[in-house]
């Protein structure tokens, strides 16, 4: 007889499902998929290849997935409220949808996308700021068979364009502008710019929000709020097949441009589900808020998808931790009596770093569970938010996952399993991490510290990279036979919780927010009078890692601070304000082998300060130059 283990409540039960997952994975995942509607069961749950990589999750089901998100809780909870959108100013009033309401305003959405041109398949580039649109817009999509791709809004015109060009995006959704904290920021002339390069784009369709008198193409671009108006409030779901795209998700590697990660319908939908509910262990009639933008995964999993198929009452938040001053999180959790709270660490380390007054005002008593997302925790800042924000009755998941992964992999259940600060923990039931040597021997003691592999499929994992698949092979299936590579290091203590340590590879996590060093760099050579350079992460406060940036410029330079300015400006049209260095040294080499290769690890021990940790320089074409550096470190 099989069990169901769809919500597992208790530590006994979580190591038999982590069992019963590994005895007979098919029938795990097949209960967990039987709770939602399908329009045709699948024919096998899983076919998989690690070679390929080839991995297909319920094939032949077909599904649609805002169908699980909405219609189907219509009739249980059509009245009760999916979403409770928070303005970025406090005094605007903020804004409830019922199940009934959001279903309504995603259909006619997606009529609005039918109209203009939009069909199964297409790709949909979404550049919207947190209004309640961009969850809708995304929604409306996946009904459609759409498959969106969301580009944070602080990404530049230029990496926009990439995006747009790389997906052949065929229609554009934006905003006017958009409000955050106290500015006001423009949105759709950074499309417009961005669309100066791209052919691919038919259409722009344009929500209107700071109320601008934003240029609009009349071929081309038209307001969403007049061509909602021409359609009607029904749209028949697109059935989908359970490995059709649900959408593209740039992120960025350790080489080359930022790569769209690919996730399809049915596989995404049950993970996205499983995880949410047991993470959290969501109750029905609970409110819960992830703080993340849905630019990011963490806002598609635990925001668009997860919470609705759950059927859950979710906040979005338009705005900003520290606007008008840096109690809003906490005002937002007592006005709209937040029961799960799911941050990053580097909100609340910042946040620790404007003392207790502005939390002691708000009595936080609907607080039950506290989770964090996107970079290893500090004891200090767990400890904070532990006693301070959960007023040490609240359970904290540190939930370790990827943009690759799709769900939340490694992480304590609410109240279910122990924790540890600054541990992730526990695998999910059904996920299967190894750590491994950088040879590629297995680990299996505990109280070690390796590379962190998967090595059996998740049904949330990630198919492709789009347009290129031999890039996903290479990745993330070639460093080790038969796994998947994530790229971190971890730890496993005695009693098998795992510890991320961090990336180990050229990528480095700002504020929770992956930026490939290549690509910073790149930005950075087009400043003018920069003739090369190297960038590496370094402990940071606040943002976890921050970035660090040598640069060797033409000639000698009159005047540095206008060259830094230089540097700056060219990772903000390159990538974002968001990749800016927090560091810049002007030097007249780099540390490299005899065969040109940059030593980052010299330049990681002297941006860390580890002066004497620089190992054996002797080897390098000119050991003159690390001095030089060391005597300039910033
Ligand atoms: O290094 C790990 C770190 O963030 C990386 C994934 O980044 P991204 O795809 O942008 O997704 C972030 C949100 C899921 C990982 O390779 N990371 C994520 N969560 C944690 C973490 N590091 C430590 N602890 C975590 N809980």
């Amino acid at each position: 007889m099989s069990t169901d283990h769809s919500r597992i409540r208790s530590w006994h039960e979580h190591r038999s499902a982590y069992q019963a997952s590994l005895d007979d994975p098919g029938s795990f995942w097949a209960a967990q998929a039987e709770r939602f509607k399908w329009h045709r069961k699948w024919d096998e749950v899983l076919e998989w290849d690690f070679e390929g990589p080839q991995v297909k999750w319920f094939s032949g089901g077909r599904l649609n997935i805002t169908e699980n998100c909405l219609d189907r809780h219509l009739d249980d909870r059509g009245r009760s409220t999916a979403i409770i959108w928070e303005p970025n100013d406090p005094k605007e009033k903020a804004l409830r949808l019922t199940y009934h309401e959001l279903h309504e305003r995603v259909c006619r959405y997606a009529n609005m996308l039918k109209r203009n041109g939009v069909t199964k398949g297409d790709r949909v580039c979404v550049y919207m700021p947190m209004v309640p649109d961009l969850l809708i817009a995304v929604l409306a999509c996946a009904r459609i068979g759409a498959v969106h791709s969301v580009v944070f809004c602080g990404f530049s015109a230029q990496s926009l364009a990439d995006r747009i060009n790389d997906a052949s995006a065929k229609v554009v959704l934006c905003s006017d502008g958009m409000f955050r904290g106290a500015k006001e920021m423009p949105v759709k002339s950074v499309v417009d710019e961005a669309l100066s390069h791209c052919a691919c784009v038919e259409r722009v369709l344009v929500t209107r929000r700071v109320g601008w008198d934003v240029a609009m193409d009349p071929a081309r671009d038209r307001w969403a709020h007049d061509e909602l108006a021409e359609v009607n409030v029904f749209c028949e779901a697109e059935v989908m097949d359970s490995e059709d795209p649900l959408f593209i998700l740039y992120t960025s590697g350790s080489t080359g441009k930022p790569k769209g990660v690919v996730h399809t319908c049915g596989g995404y939908m049950v993970y996205a589900d499983y995880s949410f509910r047991n993470v959290f262990q969501y109750d029905p009639g609970q409110v819960f808020w992830c703080t993340a933008d849905v630019g990011w995964i963490t806002g598609h999993s635990y925001m668009a998808y997860g919470p609705l198929l759950a059927g859950a009452t979710q906040v979005m938040f338009e705005g900003v931790p520290t606007w008008p001053d840096p109690s809003r999180f906490w005002q937002i959790v007592d006005k709209h009596r937040v029961n799960i709270f799911y941050t990053a660490p580097t909100a609340i380390r910042s946040l620790m770093a404007c003392g207790l007054d502005p939390v002691l005002d708000h009595d936080l008593h609907s607080l039950k569970v506290l989770g964090t997302v996107g970079e290893p925790i500090n004891e200090e800042a767990w400890h904070w938010y532990k006693d301070h924000i959960g007023k040490g009755r609240c359970p904290i998941v540190d939930t370790w996952w990827q943009t690759e992964t799709g769900g939340i992999m490694i992480s304590s259940l609410a109240g279910v399993t122990d924790e540890r600060p600054g541990h992730a923990a526990y695998p999910l039931p059904g996920i299967q991490p190894v750590l491994l040597t950088p040879e590629g021997e297995e680990i299996t003691e505990n109280e070690v510290e390796g590379l962190l592999c998967i090595r059996f499929p998740w049904p949330s994992m990630l198919r492709t990279t789009w347009g290129d698949h031999e890039r996903c092979r290479q990745t993330y299936f070639s460093a080790f036979k038969g796994m998947y590579f994530t790229g971190d290091g971890a730890r496993r203590d005695a009693d098998g919780r795992y510890r991320i340590i961090g990336r180990v590879d050229d990528v480095i996590n700002v504020s929770g927010h992956r930026f490939g060093t290549a690509e910073i760099e790149s930005a950075i050579n087009e400043a003018k009078g920069v003739v090369e350079s190297a960038v590496v992460g370094y402990p940071h406060e606040i943002k976890g890692q921050g970035i660090y940036a040598y640069v060797i410029t033409e000639g000698p330079v009159s005047d540095p601070e206008e060259m830094r300015g230089r540097v700056l400006e060219a990772v903000t049209a390159g990538i974002g304000k968001i990749a800016r260095p927090d560091k810049i040294q002007l030097v007249s080499g780099l540390p490299k082998t005899r065969s040109g290769k940059i030593m980052r690890r010299i330049l990681r021990k002297i941006a860390e300060g580890e002066l004497d940790k620089l190992g054996d320089t002797s080897t390098l074409l000119d050991p003159t130059v690390v001095d030089e550096i060391k005597g300039g470190r910033l």
